[in-house]
């Protein structure tokens, strides 16, 4: 079910009386990342996704985001939806969301995964990549940005088993609004470091990581699980930074063994 609510496009699947797994995708793509992972679970549990801002079907508006104004949005989606303590559930840039929600609100929230992500702010080099892909979308367009960017998020055997799922993400990619596609990267470039709070964190945590994942790969998404207390740590194989699409039998798996933890 679809619903547009302040200006996010947000979906629930299953039951809204079960346990909430609320899912929040990387960039630039949208809420059918986590398909697999919907359609697995959406029995035992009540599943919401949503298109974060200036993404998929939520308008971008101005384009002027932060990553604030992201966090605002997750909480608003667990306001207004009468979500109590869900699962948070983010990848990538879904992941540096999901780490600022945790250190904001805590409270509001029963568990935590995070999938191929990291807590560090970008460095000055990484500042420098992206003001490089804003002026890229600027006088290329969003299609030359995604051809160089997205490739880089499957494995390479990935590209080819996935064969046409892949080249349908590409192809919904490059039809992003160039505005939001900008807006999501200031608001990366502006992030702050969220790594002071992880042995803060109190929630179980379950940590993925793609075994190729050339972004956030395995050496430093360990170092991430080992500052969280109360966390499992499980490489998902085969799997560039894209684990939920590359490797949808694993990733699930790997969270149904950490949804025991909520059922005990
Ligand atoms: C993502 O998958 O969300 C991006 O790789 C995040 C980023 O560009 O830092």
């Amino acid at each position: 079910m679809k619903t547009i609510k302040n200006n996010i496009a947000i979906y629930q699947e299953g039951d809204s009386t079960k346990k909430t797994i609320l899912f929040i995708h990387g960039f630039p793509y949208d809420h059918t990342m986590w398909n697999s992972q919907v359609d697995n679970f959406s029995s035992s549990f009540h599943c919401v996704t949503f298109d974060v801002r200036g993404l998929g079907e939520s308008p971008a508006g101005d384009g002027q985001f932060t990553m604030e104004s992201f966090v605002d949005d997750v909480e608003y989606i667990i306001d207004e939806l009468q979500l109590v303590k869900p699962i948070l559930c983010g990848l990538s840039m879904g992941g540096y969301i999901s780490l600022r929600a945790v250190e904001r609100f805590e409270n509001k929230l029963g568990g935590l995964i995070l999938c191929d992500t990291k807590p560090e702010a970008d460095d000055n080099e990484g500042k420098l990549k992206r003001a490089a892909s804003i002026k890229k979308i600027n006088t290329l367009g969003v299609q030359e940005f995604v051809a160089g960017f997205v490739p880089n998020c499957f494995a390479e055997n990935s590209i080819k088993e996935l064969g046409k799922t892949y080249n349908a993400i590409l192809e919904k990619s490059s039809a992003s609004d160039p505005t939001g596609v900008k807006g999501c990267l200031l608001a990366m470039l502006g992030r702050n470091d969220t790594t002071g709070y992880l042995p803060k964190i109190k929630i179980p945590s379950l940590v993925l990581c793609g075994q190729n994942d050339k972004l956030t790969p395995p050496q430093s998404m360990k170092k991430l699980a080992d500052k969280i207390n109360n966390s499992d740590f499980v490489v998902i194989p085969g799997a560039g930074h894209m684990t939920p699409i590359e490797n949808p039998d694993a990733v699930n798996a790997a969270m149904r063994n950490y949804f025991k933890k909520f059922f005990n």
